[in-house]
Formats: structure tokens, sequence, C-alpha cells
């Protein structure tokens, strides 16, 4: 073997593997006949470190998942779950959730980016996201997309393939494509580089199918499918992604090949299942695929606490002396004292200029935790003996509400309002998510300081406890 490259040999070798060793087949649990490990997984086994042996204490967590896991995972038939990952965080709540594996899916375009389709995603895109998961991982194996024009090419498949494992820390990529793409799997395994296939709707050439449609729906069609995706495990991946084909189509791959397939809108056949982040999480705004279903719709209560800061923002109740950075006093004099001689003429007086800050915009105070509270009950606020009405309300004030606080006012030394949006008062399905109670807060807040409110408690959980007698 001198004097030819590395890369002709291991050519060779992955070649003779998979010419020598015909695939094996065993009886699964069920008593069907089923594909095992062609002869690039084994020679890929090989290079993997062993398996731990039965009876041996369980390795120490977080135990990284690498292909023999999830070898073993499919040869027990236990279902593999991956979710795409596009950054730190994500990739944080994928691998904390116990995913086998996160995809940096190209999609990365359409659910991050904002764009209409994945074609417009850039290797030095998929570097970046790839990279951000790799930092966030410690357990799950990652698999990056090679994105629409990356692979014009084997040598240029090959190439990016090790750039994305090089620069982006990735276990292994996957690729779209059938018995196009053939050559350049076999370029990119032939680089040391673990390939996922994906085939069935392959959203790069999405126009070129007639759209984001089911596919392999005809006989003739499900049979192409089936040959394309034997070729693919034939030219060394060691997975495969089934998108949109018809439920007993992808069945059929899974029972005749010896890799896994994971399937997305491909039913409940397959090895296991993959999904989009954002489509989980009820994340994205646009089209919320059949195929997926929405464990979250995290949208909402994103929104209502963003909300809630601009809100804090807006009445000074954010920052609170605890977000603050304080000084020395002696350095805080000098540095005033210092700073005096460059302030503007027409710079406000140091202590009318703190009171603006400080000052809320009316007599009426907000209060938003319990700490808030208790602070104003030591500023006594509350004088002894003193009586305070309370108006209970969930916002988007009337002229019911208000009546009620004049009455209060009427009969009481203070008067308390609280805008709580209490989840209880509202039935399933109805309109708690988007319950205006924040929307409508400057409009409230007029009425209520306008009605002669002392104290209005803004709150999510209230929990507020009675004045001190
Ligand atoms: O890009 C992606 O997210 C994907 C999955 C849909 C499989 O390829």
């Amino acid at each position: 073997m001198y004097g030819r490259s590395v890369h002709t040999q291991r050519r060779e070798v992955t070649e003779a593997l998979l010419m020598q060793e015909p695939m094996e087949t065993a009886a699964d649990k069920s008593g069907a006949a089923r594909p095992q490990r062609s002869g690039f997984m084994k020679s890929l086994a090989q290079a993997l470190p062993p398996e731990p042996k039965a009876g041996e204490p369980p390795a120490k967590s977080p135990v990284k998942v690498d292909l023999r896991q999830l070898r073993g995972k499919y040869e027990r038939h236990e279902p593999i779950s991956m979710v795409t990952a596009y950054d730190y965080p994500s990739a944080r709540l994928g691998d904390a959730a116990g995913a086998d594996m996160l995809l940096v899916g190209d999609s990365v375009g359409m659910v991050v980016l904002g764009q209409d389709d994945t074609t417009e995603v850039t290797m030095e895109m998929m570097v970046h996201h790839c990279a951000a998961v790799a930092r966030g991982v410690s357990k799950a194996f990652l698999v990056g997309d090679l994105p629409f024009g990356s692979c014009l090419t084997p040598e240029e498949a090959a190439a990016n393939g090790v750039r994305l494992v090089k620069e982006g820390r990735v276990g292994a990529v996957k690729i779209e494509g059938g018995s196009r793409v053939l050559p350049h799997i076999r370029a990119i395994v032939d680089a040391g580089v673990a390939v996922m296939g994906h085939l069935g709707l392959t959203p790069q050439s999405y126009t070129a199918l007639g759209g984001f449609c089911v596919q392999g729906r005809s006989a003739e069609a499900a049979h192409a499918l089936l040959e394309e995706a034997k070729l693919l495990e034939q030219a060394g991946c060691f997975g495969l992604v089934l998108e949109m084909v018809p439920e007993p189509v992808a069945r059929e791959i899974t029972r005749q090949l010896g890799i896994p397939t994971i399937g997305i809108g491909a039913g409940a056949g397959t090895s296991g299942q993959v999904q989009v982040f954002h489509d989980l999480l009820g994340l994205y705004d646009k089209k919320v695929p059949r195929f997926s279903h929405q464990f979250a719709r995290l949208e909402a209560p994103m929104t209502a606490a963003l909300q809630e800061y601009v809100l804090a923002v807006k009445t000074r109740g954010f920052p609170q002396p605890r977000h603050a950075f304080a000084m020395p006093q002696a350095e805080q004099r000098a540095f005033e004292q210092a700073s005096e001689a460059t302030a503007p003429p027409d710079a406000p007086p140091r202590a009318l200029a703190a009171a603006h800050a400080g000052a809320a915009p009316s007599r009426t105070r907000v209060v938003r935790t319990v700490d808030e509270w208790r602070r104003l009950q030591a500023e006594g606020l509350v004088p002894r003996g003193a009586s305070l009405g309370l108006v209970p309300t969930m916002g988007a004030l009337h002229e019911g509400h208000l009546s009620l606080v004049r009455l209060a006012r009427r009969d009481n030394t203070l008067v308390a309002a609280s805008v709580f949006v209490n989840p209880k008062q509202f039935a399933p399905g109805e309109d708690l998510a988007t319950y205006p109670a924040l929307a409508t807060w400057e409009r409230d807040l007029a009425a209520l300081e306008a009605a002669g409110v002392d104290l209005v408690l803004l709150t999510r959980t209230l929990t507020l406890p009675s004045p001190s007698p």
C-alpha cells in the first residue's frame, strides 16, 4: 500500500468491507428477519471504544452518546430521539431533556433567521450555529446539516463535511438526496466523517419536488425510495432521516435496512423521531407542519414575561437596589465633587434628578412583590389603626371597578386595587394567554390614580400578606 494516499487506502478498505460482507439477517423479538449492521458499520464500530459489558456498573452521568450507543439502541429496538438545536440555549435544553441526538438543521434559516426556505443557508452559518450548539451539549450526539449548494462535487462535500467537524465540532453530517449524492457520501465517509442520509421530502429541493408535500405515495415512487435508501446505506450512511413519507413506506424501509431510520412525518414505524425545536415548543409563527405536535406553547408566557419587564421599567419597578452596584461613599463624594465642575449649566440639581428618577408617577404606589410591600409597611405607609380597602381586579377596568374603588375610598383610610389575572377564572380554551391585563395597563393605572387609589398591587401570583394591625 506504500505510495498511495491515506484517502485512497481508506476508500479501498471501506469498499472491500462493503463488498465482502453481505448483509447479515437475524430474527428480532417479533420473529421478523431484520438486517444487521453493514460492513461499514462494523468498521466504524471497531474504531469506537468498547461498550460496557453486562453487569458492569453504569458509567457516570453524563455519558456522551456516540455512534456505538446509537447502534446499541437501534439493535435493542429502543426508539431514538432527535431534536433540532441552533444555539447554546436550545442545545442545553435538548441535551437536558435527554435527546439522543441533536441536529443543527438548515431549518435554522427558517425558524431562527426568518427566511422563507432553507436555500439561503450557507456553510458559514452552519459552522457558526454548530459551534454554538456544540458548546451547549454535554451528552447528545451532534449532527450538522450540509446546506444547499455546499456539496456540488464529491470533493466539495468531503471538504465541507470535514469543516463541520473541525470548526462546528459535530459528530456527523447530514446530506439531503438519493442516488445523486452517492459519490458525495462516499467521499465524505472516505474523509473520515460519519454521514446521515435524508430522503423523502428534502426541503433544499422542495420546489423540484412540487412543494412541501408527501413523497413516495405511489407504489412506483415508494419502491424508488426503498431502493435509494438501500443505496445510501451501502454508500456508508450510519442512519437515515425519512421526511414526509407514507407510514407503510417508512416502515418497510426500516425493515429492510440495517441502519436506524429517523422519521419526521413518516409515522411510528421508524427507528426514531426528529422534530424541529420551535415546532415542539410553539415558537414558530408561520406554518406548523401537520406532522409536528406542540408539546408547549411558549410564545404567550414569554411575551407576558417581557411585557412585565417593559412595564416594570415604565413604572420604575425595575431595577431594584439589589440590581445596582454601589461605590464606597468617600469615592462617590469625591466623584460628585469633581464632576460638578464639568456639569452643563442647565443640568438639574442632583437632589431633583434623584427625586425624578425615584418618583412614582403620582401618589399612587405600584407594588409588585411581597418584599416591596414589606418595605412600604416598614416605611409606615399603613399607619397603625388605618383601614385598607382592597378592590381585586383582573385589569381592563371599567366603571364597575371604579365604583367599587369609590366605595372603598369612602369607607377606608387607604385604598388598594390589585391587577392580577387569575388563571382559575378561565375555563380550558378561554383566552387566558392573551388576556389584556398588561396590554391595558397604562389606561388602568391612569383610571386608578384618578379614582384616588393609594396602592396598586400588580402581580402574577397574588400572595400579599395582610397589613399589620
Ligand atoms: O433542517 C432540519 O431541521 C431537518 C429536519 C427537519 C430533519 O433536516
